[in-house]
């Protein structure tokens, strides 16, 4: 099978190896050039010059772009995948809101293609041993998955567009809202002069002994290697609660979690691993008390 891959980011730079190496025939695409003239050099894949030319070469056309309007531009812009995708197949798999895949599947679907929401649930390390979890939205025939089974150990069908990317938008809602607690406990013990060492080993004698173990060693640690862009963590809450929105609702935690992000991003960490906001959170009070204690007359 013939296989176009747009966007070698972190995340489809990973991917587009495991295809790579399962053997599909890939023709690749990157908005800066670099990444997609590394990538043929290393796996010997043919690079396009436009998503247009990516996805004409191909039977079945992956996006993983950072967002809502890189999607947009892929699709629609000037040499845009829609132009040529009449009989193809794209597996949208960027984290975007439910609007924009659902607006993307209304355009594909009248432009003769097929549409299939394939957000995926892992990052750059489940991606390369193909352990990722993919949700996938929209009518889907089995064959047109086998690009996605290959980078993924579990894909679960969920429903129609854009189901799949509320699903996705949650998770990520929830479990970027509990790093940020995390950081925020920190910040608390420690304005108390508790060592953030003994909060972990107290969590860590009850059920939230996860979530201790998964980030102890990654979050306050600032040479651990980005898996996930802070930045990009803001762009996700902040989806979720538009999404929310967009229904007719109120969002009152996803704001808070959004600003936390995006201050951290501001503070220079745009590119750091999102697990940093704990670091972020604790050096806010570290240095206030650092101040504190100079002022003391
Ligand atoms: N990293 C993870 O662990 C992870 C896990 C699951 C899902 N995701 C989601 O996967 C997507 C990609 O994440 P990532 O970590 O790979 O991000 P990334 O490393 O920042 O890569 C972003 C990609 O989008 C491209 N892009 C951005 N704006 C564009 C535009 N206007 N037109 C065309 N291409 C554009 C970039 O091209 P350039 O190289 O030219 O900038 C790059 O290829 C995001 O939606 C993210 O939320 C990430």
């Amino acid at each position: 099978m013939k296989v176009g891959f747009i966007g070698l980011g972190s995340m489809g730079y990973s991917m587009a190896s495991r295809l790579a190496e399962k053997g599909f025939t890939l023709f690749v695409y990157n908005r800066s050039r670099e990444k997609s003239l590394k990538f043929s050099r290393e796996w010997g894949a043919e690079e396009c010059r436009s998503p247009a030319d990516a996805a004409s070469l191909s039977d079945v056309v992956h996006i993983m772009v950072s967002d809502d309007e890189a999607l947009m531009d892929v699709l629609l812009g000037g040499k845009g995948v829609l132009r040529v995708v009449r009989g193809k197949v794209v597996v949208q798999s960027s984290t975007v809101t439910p609007m924009a895949s659902y607006r993307a599947y209304l355009l594909t679907k009248e432009s003769g293609g097929r549409f299939v929401e394939a957000p995926v649930l892992g990052s750059i390390s489940e991606a390369r041993k193909g352990k990722l979890i993919s949700f996938i939205g929209g009518e889907s025939r089995d064959a047109e998955l086998m690009s996605v089974k290959a980078y993924s150990s579990k894909v679960m069908y969920v429903g129609p567009v854009p189901q799949a990317s509320v699903i996705k938008l949650a998770i990520n809602a929830m479990f970027l809202t509990i790093t940020a607690s995390l950081g925020e406990a920190v910040a608390l013990a420690e304005s108390w002069g508790v060592e953030y060492g003994k909060l972990f080993s107290a969590i860590k004698v009850s059920w939230m002994r996860g979530i201790v173990e998964r980030y102890e060693n990654r979050s306050l640690n600032p040479q651990f290697p980005t898996r996930f862009k802070m930045v990009l963590a803001a762009k996700d809450l902040s989806y979720a609660f538009r999404a929310l929105r967009y229904r007719g609702f109120t969002s009152l935690i996803f704001p808070a979690v959004t600003n936390t992000y995006l201050a951290a991003s501001a503070s220079g960490m745009d590119s750091r691993d999102y697990s940093h906001v704990v670091l972020y959170l604790r050096d806010l009070v570290r240095g206030k008390l650092i101040k504190s204690l100079s002022s003391t007359p």
